[in-house]
């Protein structure tokens, strides 16, 4: 980010918040955030959720989907949908509830077969770099176990449109070369059900 190497897909991405704040801190400073966020144990950041069907959600503040509150419902289709467990302590930046990440029928599922086995070479098993359960190995190959649905599935997508790069990120750039929109969802909603 620092470096010019990151970019939002779209004009609204949460990176664009973030991109001025690397650029406005020292490395020395960077690496002791990175050392401090790294001591914090990891918790899973949302319960799945298998489904054909969501609430229907409306973008909130803070990146957060929010319930529409007449409780109509609406066809998943190829989406993972993000709200918040209890939406008020959200809203509080408490990040102790978490959140629901409503995943399609079968996708956690097709997703671990894509991450095993790397459906016959079209994309690589996920924990040749990503470690055992994918837990991350060293300071280069980073933890995706029950991360945050919403920003797992963003980063694959930015891997591959471009906007974010940089030195390791070009490891990452065959992986998702060939992934369909499915694909990512899939991968996502096994990665979300994951135990850090
Ligand atoms: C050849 C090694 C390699 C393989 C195989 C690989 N990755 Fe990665 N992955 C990396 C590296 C290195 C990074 C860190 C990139 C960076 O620093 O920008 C990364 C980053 C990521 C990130 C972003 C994490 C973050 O902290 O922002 C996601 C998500 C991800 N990989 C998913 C996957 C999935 C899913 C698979 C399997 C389909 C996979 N990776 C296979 C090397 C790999």
């Amino acid at each position: 980010m620092k470096d010019g190497k990151r970019r939002g897909s779209v004009a609204h991405a949460t990176v664009n918040d973030m991109i001025p704040v690397a650029k406005a801190i020292d490395v020395e400073d960077a690496k002791l955030a990175g050392e401090y966020f790294y001591s914090v144990p990891a918790v899973r950041s949302a319960r799945v959720i298998e489904t054909d069907t969501v609430p229907v959600t409306h973008p909130g503040p803070h990146n957060v989907q929010l319930v529409d509150a007449t409780g109509a419902k609406e066809p998943i289709g190829i989406r993972i949908i993000e709200v918040p467990e209890d939406v008020n302590r959200t809203m509080l930046r408490d990040a102790t509830p978490g959140f629901i990440a409503y995943v399609p029928n079968g996708s956690i599922k097709r997703g671990e077969m894509l991450a095993k086995t790397g459906d016959s070479g079209r994309t690589v098993p996920c924990a040749t770099c990503h470690g055992e359960g994918l837990k991350g190995i060293g300071d280069i190959f980073p933890p995706l176990a029950g991360r945050s649905s919403a920003a797992t599935a963003r980063q694959l997508y930015d891997f591959k449109s471009g906007a974010r790069d940089g030195r390791y990120a070009a490891l990452m750039k065959p992986i998702v070369a060939h992934l369909t929109d499915q694909d990512i969802v899939d991968l996502t909603a096994y990665i979300v059900s994951l135990q850090p």
